[in-house]
């Protein structure tokens, strides 16, 4: 079992960064930003399916877990938080989160359902963090020429993800979830995590006036299907994750600890179990 220790980012957020701030390609950065914009409410609605069906496991299990799940939640709350910040930025910016209201729409759907439910889909949706997660880590390149405090954001965050990618999965198997049901959400979550991420990537670039510029074309065929690209490297994890016999730990994750051992200069560990200050 992973120890999860929250750590406490060393940046500056105050600053207002640049309306291309990935390096001046307005696709990758209206892309970052989409991503961005889910996270707070997104996060939390992980935080609080693991949390509760955690409360919902017996004794034993409940004690088996408890430091992983505290982990898991302070790591998500802090990322939560500095997110929320750099959110503030880009609404300065004129832009508009969309997401936000797809992701609340769905919580409510899930209000008094069991949850089982609720936990394939925070699985289905960290196994698809970890995915991009492991590609930026592997491929720093894409952030290559951003800011130095951008880059540790979403590199941190990066390494976080695939640090923890394995809690909801277990909690998920320990309250008596099946793989027909995780399979079932997999999809499901696919193509509306797929969508969410494409539309607010649109809406961002609609409404940074880059849209129909041939080179935001050119870069979004690069980023997702060039031969380093986010799809073409993330179709054989996707796969991965229909097998009955699958579990995130069998993914890489030495990028994430080889990134944490070498730039521990960034953050402060503050421990799984203390409330991480931002
Ligand atoms: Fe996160
Ligand atoms: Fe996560």
């Amino acid at each position: 079992m992973p120890e999860l220790v929250v750590r406490r980012l060393l940046i500056d957020l105050a600053q207002p960064m640049a309306r291309h701030w990935c390096a001046g390609d307005a696709f990758r950065t209206a892309l970052f930003n989409a991503l961005s914009m889910s996270f707070p409410l997104g996060e939390q609605f992980f935080i609080d399916a693991v949390r509760d069906a955690h409360k919902a496991l017996p004794p034993d299990l409940q004690a088996q877990y408890a430091a992983e799940v505290r982990g898991f939640v302070g790591q998500e709350a802090t990322h939560r938080r500095i997110h929320t910040l750099f959110n503030n930025h880009l609404e300065q910016q004129g832009l508009r989160n969309r997401w936000a209201l797809s992701i609340e729409k769905q919580r409510k759907l899930f209000v008094g359902q069991d949850p089982r439910h609720v936990l394939a889909v925070t699985a289905a949706n960290e196994h698809f963090t970890a995915m991009l997660a492991e590609w930026l880590l592997s491929h720093p390149e894409v952030l290559q020429g951003s800011e130095e405090r951008l880059q540790t954001l979403w590199l941190w965050h990066s390494a976080e993800e695939a640090e923890h990618k394995s809690t909801a999965f277990d909690v998920y198997q320990a309250i008596g979830g099946n793989h027909t049901w995780r399979i079932t959400w997999f999809r499901r979550i696919t193509l509306i995590f797929v969508t969410d991420v494409l539309r607010q990537t649109v809406n961002n670039l609609h409404h940074d006036g880059t849209l129909w510029q041939w080179r935001t074309w050119k870069s979004a065929a690069h980023t997702l299907f060039g031969r380093d690209g986010l799809v073409r490297k993330t179709v054989r994890p996707w796969r991965d994750y229909l097998r009955r016999d699958f579990h995130p730990s069998q993914q890489e994750s030495d990028q994430s600890s080889q990134w944490l051992r070498a730039h521990s200069d960034v953050f402060t560990p503050v421990g799984a179990s203390a409330k991480a200050p931002v």
